[in-house]
Formats: structure tokens, C-alpha cells, sequence
């Protein structure tokens, strides 16, 4: 049987419909190897990896100094318990992250294997601490609408995304969902839609979102844990980008009412917005923030919840007072991915990656100025490395394609044959390239999606 065959009778994929995966005329494509921005299948057909294998591929592929500290590592060993433990990896990293994100001392970084278990920590975190302190009766969370935050039940319960959550609604608990800050389509933007112009830039409104999450936390009062937010960009609700200033006025709004910040983080960081954090555009220092995908370089599953000082002294007291974080991994701290992510950072730090990265975004920008001469591309946002291409079926009503054209994917597919991988959302193209694509690398995973976009919907 080969690998194709072997998957498509024993594995189960996720977010796939798998009577599709698995017809008779499906052909899975099957990865290999890979080197840089590029993937290779077990055909020898070479593809541009247009996001980064989900979101999660920060160097490039097989990178040297990565694949040396893995192999460094496993040499040595390659996992060992972090309860009643600890090894000589973990605690490096911790104070390399603590001290990138610019936090005060006493902050604190707890690991786990996948950005949902990071936001579990988060408001599990957030929920005992209240307690501990002495605030019982802050117990809800507010998010924004079309948030995602994982998969895990708590994660669901603070993500407001219609179809991957209705399924489990009577498993999750409740949260207040405030309106997403997306100017494209926000109901309060009375601006027409403009070719060429990022709604953020032509909107006209008297920043209603902000006075809607006002709203919210006057209305809660002393009832709110914290408020949830993917800084700058929500990744899954459909790369909608805030409004610049966003974050800084919610994060002034919360401090007023001591609700506190998680910032799940776990798409935008280690340089993807074009800085370290988005959250750091703003100069905002939220109070937890969960961290993943690109943590380890896009190598090995990690992820982290760095937790302030306040939160963690909460918890601190006599054994027999059970005040421990009830919470925790078997692969937690794990030091092969520990290295790797140590690895990573000093990629950062050695390549100059973040001095580099505006000349990236620039070559991204000029890459992407064709797709507003579509006639059905309704608007063209991007943030750092993060390119979307919003389709619609008519541009000044703004009215989307419907799901069941599936246009989005079917684009993909076309651009798969062009040599780009990258997957849609709904009828949103998105390009999130590796951050060591190269100049022609990023223009010819644009050209491939045009290209794509064009034989799907002829101009
Ligand atoms: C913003 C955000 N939070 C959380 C998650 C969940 O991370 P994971 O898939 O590693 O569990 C994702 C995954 O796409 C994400 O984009």
C-alpha cells in the first residue's frame, strides 16, 4: 500500500470532509521533504508553501542551526518529565520569551504541546487566580465575534465561530461576545468600498467597536475575568484585521476596570505582523499571553502560556491549601522542542530576521497590488506576512459568494497546480508565507494565485 492509499484507509484528518478525502479520485498529495519555503512530494513535484504549513513555519525548512539543536538535543535526550523535574532547556527559553515580550519580573511561562492547550492554561489560569484573590464572582470572559481560539472545550467556549462551534454548543460554557473590529464589512463603516484601499484606512466611523466593548465591560462590571484577543489579526473568523489603535484603546478600556488581557498570540508572533508580537505594535502588555505554532520555528509541537506576576503569586501558599495550577502535560517543557524553539530565537537574533522583515512585507504589497484589478476581489488586507484576498460575488454591495460555491477552495486547488500550496478561508485566499521567503519567492506565489484566481473566475 503506499502512503497515499495507507492514509486514506487509516487516517482521519481534521477539518475534512472525508468521504471527499477518501473518493476514489482524490489524490492526497504526499510530503516528503522540504528545504527553505519550498515542499517536495513523493513525486518529486516541488510546491511553494504559501502558509507556511499552517501557520506554523517561521525559517524555512530544514534549517541548519534548527536541525543542529534538535539533533544536539536528541543526542543528549529527548524527553523527561517536568513535574517534580525540571531540565536544562526549559527554563532557558522561559527567560528568553519573559524577557522578549518585555514583562516585568515575576512573570512566568508554562509549556504545552498546541496553541489550544496554551489558551486553556490562559483562562484556566485567569479563573483560579480570581478565585484565589479573592474575586469569586469574576467569572465570564468576553471575546470577539468570529474569534478562534482553538479547539479544546474552553478554547471553544471563548471563540464565537459559527460552524466549527455550533456542534458543541451545549458542551461549552458561556461568554460575551463583543463585535469584531473588521472594518470591511463592520455594519458602522459608512465609507464605499474603495479598489485599492484597505477599508482600515478609508473607514468612516466614530469607532463604534470600541464603544460596543465599552459597553460590554460597564455592563459586566465586576463579573469579568479577562478579555480574549488575537491581536491586530483574527486568523481563523477570516484574516480580519483590526483598525490600528484598536488594541491599545481595548487594553486602556480593561486596565480602567482591572478586567485583565489574554493575548492569544498564538498566530500573529516571532515576526508574522512584521514585529516580535503584534501586541507589541501597541505597546500593550497584556497579562496572559498563549503562544504556539511559530514557537518551535514551525518544528516541533510547543507552545506556551507566559502569565504575570500577579496572576502567578496568586496561586502561591501552603501545600495544604491546594492552591497549585490544577493543569498540565505529560510532554510539557519537553526539551527536543524546547531546543528548537531556543534555536529559532536565535535565528531572530543572528539573521537580523526582524530588521529584514519590512523589505518581505514591501515585496509582498507590490505582489499583491495586481489582485485589486479582479473584478470579483473585494478587498486586499494585509499585516506583516499576512496577505487575504476577500472574493465577492459583487464589489460595491460587498455580497459574498455563497459557501456552497466554494470558490475559495477551488482557487487553491488551481494554485496547487501551479506549484503554491496555501488553504482558504471560505472564500478568503490567503498568503502567509515562511518569513525567509525570498523576493522572487513571494512574487511567484502571488503570480500562482492570480493566475489560479483568474482561471477559476475569468476577469
Ligand atoms: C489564533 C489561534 N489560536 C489558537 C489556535 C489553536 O492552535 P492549535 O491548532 O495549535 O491548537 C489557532 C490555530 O489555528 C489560532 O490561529
Amino acid at each position: 500500500m503506499n502512503p497515499a492509499e495507507a492514509d486514506k484507509r487509516f487516517l482521519w484528518h481534521p477539518f475534512t470532509q472525508m468521504r471527499e478525502w477518501c473518493a476514489p479520485d482524490h489524490d492526497p498529495i504526499v510530503i516528503v521533504s522540504g528545504e527553505g519555503a519550498v515542499l517536495r512530494d513523493d513525486r518529486g513535484r516541488e510546491y511553494l508553501d504559501g502558509n507556511a504549513s499552517i501557520w506554523t513555519n517561521i525559517h524555512g525548512h530544514r534549517h541548519p542551526r534548527i536541525n543542529a539543536a534538535i539533533r544536539a538535543q536528541l543526542d543528549r535526550i529527548a524527553h523527561c518529565s517536568a513535574l517534580g523535574l525540571t531540565n536544562d532547556i526549559a527554563p532557558r527559553l522561559a527567560a528568553r520569551l519573559i524577557g522578549l515580550f518585555g514583562t516585568e519580573a515575576g512573570h512566568r511561562a508554562f509549556f504545552a504541546s498546541d496553541g489550544s492547550s496554551a489558551i486553556e492554561a490562559a483562562l484556566k489560569m485567569a479563573f483560579q487566580a480570581r478565585a484565589y484573590r479573592g474575586e469569586p464572582l469574576r467569572t465570564r470572559f468576553i471575546s470577539l465575534g468570529g474569534a478562534y481560539h482553538g479547539d479544546t472545550v474552553g478554547a471553544m467556549s471563548l471563540g464565537h465561530s459559527g460552524a466549527f462551534h455550533r456542534p458543541f454548543a451545549p458542551l461549552m460554557f458561556e461568554t460575551t461576545e463583543v463585535m469584531s473590529p473588521s472594518c470591511y464589512r463592520c455594519p458602522f463603516n459608512r465609507a464605499r468600498p474603495q479598489r485599492g484601499a484597505d477599508a482600515r484606512d478609508t473607514r468612516e466611523c466614530d469607532w463604534e467597536c470600541i464603544g460596543k466593548l465599552r459597553g460590554a465591560l460597564d455592563k459586566s462590571g465586576e463579573t469579568t475575568v479577562a478579555f480574549v484577543i488575537e491581536p491586530r489579526v483574527q486568523g481563523a473568523a477570516g484574516m480580519l484585521m483590526q483598525p490600528h489603535g484598536y488594541l491599545e484603546r481595548t487594553s486602556a478600556l480593561c486596565r480602567d476596570r482591572g478586567v485583565w488581557i489574554i493575548a492569544d498570540e498564538i498566530l500573529t508572533a516571532f515576526g508574522r505582523t512584521g514585529a516580535m508580537f503584534a501586541c507589541s505594535h501597541e505597546g500593550v502588555r497584556p497579562d496572559l499571553v498563549a503562544l504556539g505554532k511559530g514557537l518551535s520555528g514551525g518544528y516541533l509541537p510547543l507552545a506556551a502560556t507566559l502569565a504575570s506576576g500577579e496572576i502567578f503569586d496568586a496561586f502561591l501558599g501552603d501545600y495544604a491549601e491546594f492552591k497549585a495550577f490544577f493543569h498540565g502535560h505529560s510532554y510539557t517543557a519537553n526539551p527536543l522542542a524546547c531546543a528548537a524553539a531556543l534555536a529559532s530565537l536565535e535565528t531572530f537574533e543572528k539573521d537580523k530576521i526582524l530588521q529584514r522583515l519590512p523589505a518581505s512585507v514591501a515585496d509582498l504589497a507590490r505582489a499583491a497590488a495586481k489582485f485589486w484589478d479582479h473584478p470579483h476581489v473585494g478587498d486586499v488586507r494585509q499585516e506583516g506576512l499576512i496577505l487575504a484576498i476577500e472574493l465577492v460575488d459583487d464589489f460595491d454591495s460587498r455580497r459574498p459568494f455563497t459557501a456552497e460555491s466554494r470558490l475559495g477552495h477551488r482557487v487553491c486547488d488551481a494554485a496547487k497546480h501551479r506549484g503554491m500550496l496555501t488553504r482558504p478561508i471560505l472564500n478568503t485566499l490567503v498568503l502567509m508565507p515562511p518569513l525567509c521567503a525570498t523576493p522572487d519567492q513571494l512574487r511567484a506565489m502571488a503570480d500562482a494565485l492570480w493566475d489560479a484566481l483568474c482561471e477559476v473566475l475569468p476577469r
